[in-house]
């Protein structure tokens, strides 16, 4: 897969001294759905304003297909669609002038059947003539996904496109954006829902105070997600772990109450009963045994915290 595009070491400062951005670099492939995932505050917004042009870089570069976005400022803006954060439509305009003037204002010409079905595809054809204020907010939200592809973009920015909105909805939403991608169309689409980047991404993006963490294939980060870990509270603390266990990948935990037991299952089965045998020929009593599963929450939360 090429990319669409290419981020190179960009960094943004805003008038007020601010270090919003901090050197990031990174590729978007063609056709992907890349989650953009960071705490309130990270940059998410900032970044995606740079890429379509809305904010200006304070140095690097972004390439969207290979063109410059600032000195080719408008072949790149033409291919980008962005759905913003905040719902800004006008209340008394209808679904159908709000769509056909946006393609407008990009010069395109007119194309009532590609607008036609972009409303299908998010289920809005049958409010083509309603006013946008007779809608509940996840239909004005598709509106605005609407309006942001009036002008055939290949990419769709979506900032926060579920943030306030109900658990229904949301599945809905994503969706439509699965429809769009299998249509063609890249998706880069921000979030703070780790749930969400769970289930939309092929690949996620961590950004944390303006600092891009962690890039990775979604499914090589549920790979991760298989540490599991087994804990054994003990009857009485340890000083240090007897070398009888020292082939298990352990740790002595809480002033040496706890014995934690770090595996893998997606590299084969763990030796518990091993471990537990171990255990007792050392005769280590213990009075409680429970697992936990790490999760993408807990791979988030440990970058973040760093
Ligand atoms: N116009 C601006 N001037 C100064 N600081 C800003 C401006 N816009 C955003 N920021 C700051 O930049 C940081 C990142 O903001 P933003 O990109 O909106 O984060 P996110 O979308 O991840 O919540 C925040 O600390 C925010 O206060
Ligand atoms: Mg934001």
């Amino acid at each position: 897969m090429t990319s669409i595009i290419q981020i190179q070491n960009l960094s943004k400062t805003y008038n007020t001294g601010f270090h919003a951005l901090k050197d990031i670099s990174l590729d978007i492939k063609r056709g992907e759905i890349f989650a953009l995932l960071g705490p309130n505050g990270a940059g998410k917004t900032t970044l995606i304003s740079v890429i379509c042009g809305i904010v200006n870089k304070s140095s690097g570069a972004v390439l969207v297909d290979g063109h410059d976005n600032v000195t080719d400022f408008r072949a790149t803006r033409k291919m980008i669609g962005l759905v913003p954060q905040e719902l800004h439509l006008s209340f008394f305009e209808t679904v159908w002038d709000t769509i056909k003037f946006s393609r407008k204002l990009f010069g395109k010409p007119d194309d009532d059947a590609y607008l036609e079905k972009i409303l299908q595809q998010l289920s809005l054809l049958d409010k083509k003539h309603s006013k946008i204020g007779t809608l509940s907010g996840g239909m004005k939200r598709r509106v605005l996904i609407a309006k942001a592809l009036s002008h055939e973009p290949t990419v769709l920015f979506l900032d926060e496109p579920t943030a306030g909105v109900d658990v229904e909805l949301r599945k809905d939403m994503w969706n439509v954006v699965r429809g769009l991608r299998d249509n063609g169309v890249t998706i880069i689409l921000t979030t703070h829902y780790i749930e969400e980047a769970e289930e939309m991404a092929d690949r996620v993006g961590v950004i944390s105070k303006g600092a891009m963490i962690l890039v990775e294939d979604k499914t090589a980060l549920m790979k991760k997600m298989g540490q599991k870990k087994l804990t054994l509270t003990l009857e009485k603390p340890l000083v240090a772990l007897p070398k009888k266990l020292a082939k298990f990948n352990l740790q002595l935990l809480n002033n040496g109450s706890e014995i934690s037991y770090a595996y893998d299952v997606s590299k084969g089965k763990p030796d518990i009963a091993g471990l537990l045998a171990d255990v007792q020929a050392a005769k280590i009593g213990y009075s409680d045994i429970h697992t936990a599963q790490n999760s993408l929450e807990d791979i988030f939360m440990g970058l973040v915290k760093q």
